[in-house]
């Protein structure tokens, strides 16, 4: 008889972003598969426990992923715990707003600091342990608008191409350690983050974006979360600097809407 694994058994990830939207998704698949997850957040360890129902398998860390110090003293938490990682995701984001007319250099270096920055500092700080983890993967979430530009969003759109090529030349740095990396770039996802465009003045201007998704749909988290659990798996053991679209087509043609 043979005996099934589930896809992440044993393997500790660490997800960024973790009370909210696509890493709450994350944490419940990666925990439905086995792992046991270390979930970050700006919000406070026990809020972050409490919406994902971690259990002493688990744990919750409250950072700002912007701050490299906080950054490193989680991970001090994380090797005392667990000794090593074998996935992150990072995950944490904050949505911009605004064409160069209307953002300040302040608020343009804010939403750099978070994805851009903040994805580079836990990386780095999470490296030593990933590299103690067995087929450690990385996850970074990028979007439509990091493969193409878009307009009146230029901070997180920058930010967004910018962690594209961060996940590439990342995965150049890494591939001869066995370590792999990959990027998922969501398209509209119905979470708190694009929460603001279903109220009224916003509500034609997204009805027109779900359109240009073939799939004529909004994307839910947890479709985006299976493909990040895929990428963290065994089963993409060959996959490495590849960018996986979760945009129900989005980036695949151009519609020509009525
Ligand atoms: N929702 C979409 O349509 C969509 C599309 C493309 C890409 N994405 C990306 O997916 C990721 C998750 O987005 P979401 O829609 O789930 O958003 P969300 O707002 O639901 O969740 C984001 C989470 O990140 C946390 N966070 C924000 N800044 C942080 C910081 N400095 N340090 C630590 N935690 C921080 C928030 O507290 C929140 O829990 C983001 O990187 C976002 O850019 C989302």
């Amino acid at each position: 008889m043979t005996t099934f694994q589930l896809p992440l058994a044993d393997r500790v990830i660490f997800i960024t972003g973790a009370a909210s939207g696509i890493g709450k998704a994350t944490v419940a698949a990666c925990r439905d598969a086995g792992a046991r997850v270390v979930a970050a957040d700006l919000q406070s360890a026990e809020a972050t426990a409490s919406i994902n129902g971690l259990d002493s398998g688990d744990l919750a860390v409250s950072l700002n992923v912007a701050e490299s110090e906080a950054v490193k003293a989680a991970m001090v938490g994380v090797k005392e715990r667990f000794g090593r990682l074998d996935g992150l995701v990072n995950c944490a984001g904050i949505n911009g707003q605004g064409s160069i007319d209307h953002i300040t250099v302040e608020q343009f270096r804010k939403v750099l600091a978070v994805h851009v920055e903040g994805t580079f500092n836990v990386t780095q700080a999470a490296l030593p342990l990933l590299r103690a983890g067995t087929q450690a993967a990385i996850v970074n979430l990028c979007s439509i608008y990091g493969m193409t530009g878009g307009p009146a969003n230029l901070s997180y759109n920058t930010a967004k191409g910018a962690l594209l090529n961060f996940t590439r030349c990342l995965a150049a740095d890494l591939g001869a350690e066995g370590i792999r990396v990959n990027a998922v770039s969501p398209g509209y996802i119905e979470t708190p983050m694009t929460h603001m465009l279903q109220h009224e003045a916003a509500a034609r201007m997204r009805e027109r974006f779900v359109q240009m998704h073939l799939l004529r749909r909004p994307g839910q988290p947890e479709e985006v979360a299976r493909a990040i659990r895929f990428l963290l798996s065994s089963d993409a053991s060959f996959i490495t600097g590849a960018n996986l679209p979760v945009d129900g087509g989005f980036s695949s043609a151009q519609l020509i809407l009525p």
